[in-house]
């Protein structure tokens, strides 16, 4: 870890630091397949201290295992921001700037060739679409050296049921196509 990451899991930049219990930095491999980027800690994460270990975790690494044919131990997983909002409220602007540089930090360490950003939060933050994600999903853009796509996030499939996880299922088989190309 660089000298500023190794700061973030004591980070106070925002409010959410006095209401988290854990920073949720992020797992995986440096050099990994995919970046996986959602949206902010809940509460399996904010007690376990590793993103997207709930039930929209589970779905989601179905899904990328499923679609794309890769699986949780081949990606790097964070949010956008790193601590639980409270009663998982979208995080506010403040919010959201508060802790972009610390994902910004983990760009440059985590040089993966691929991005895929969850939801509407972390499209707009990863990718700066300013449509909502019915509009952006699937579309595929370029982030410095690599490439990246939005989905919906996982929580609106479990809320939305199967037609929600039929459009994740198509956005991933767009992404496989990019897989080590
Ligand atoms: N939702 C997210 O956006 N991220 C997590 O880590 C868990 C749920």
């Amino acid at each position: 870890m660089n000298r500023d990451l190794a700061e973030l899991p004591t980070c106070t930049r925002c409010v959410l630091s006095q209401t988290r219990q854990r920073v949720v930095v992020g797992s995986g491999p440096l050099n990994p397949a995919l970046m996986v980027i959602g949206e902010a800690p809940g509460r399996d994460e904010d007690e376990g201290g590793e993103p997207f270990i709930g039930r929209s975790g589970r779905l989601l690494f179905q899904l990328i295992q499923e679609e794309v044919g890769l699986a949780r131990a081949q990606c790097f997983v964070t949010n956008v921001v790193k601590c639980r909002p409270p009663a998982n409220r979208t995080p506010t602007r403040d919010e959201l700037s508060a802790c972009r540089p610390w994902l910004s930090e983990q760009f440059q360490l985590v040089r993966s060739p691929l991005v895929l950003a969850l939801g509407n939060t972390a499209a707009r933050s990863v990718f700066g679409f300013e449509q909502g994600i019915g509009m952006t999903h699937g579309r595929i853009v370029t982030l410095g050296g690599g490439r990246g796509m939005a989905t919906y996030h996982p929580a609106a499939a479990l809320r939305g049921g199967p037609s929600v996880v039929d459009v994740m299922r198509a956005d991933l088989r767009i992404l496989k196509t990019l897989v080590a190309q």
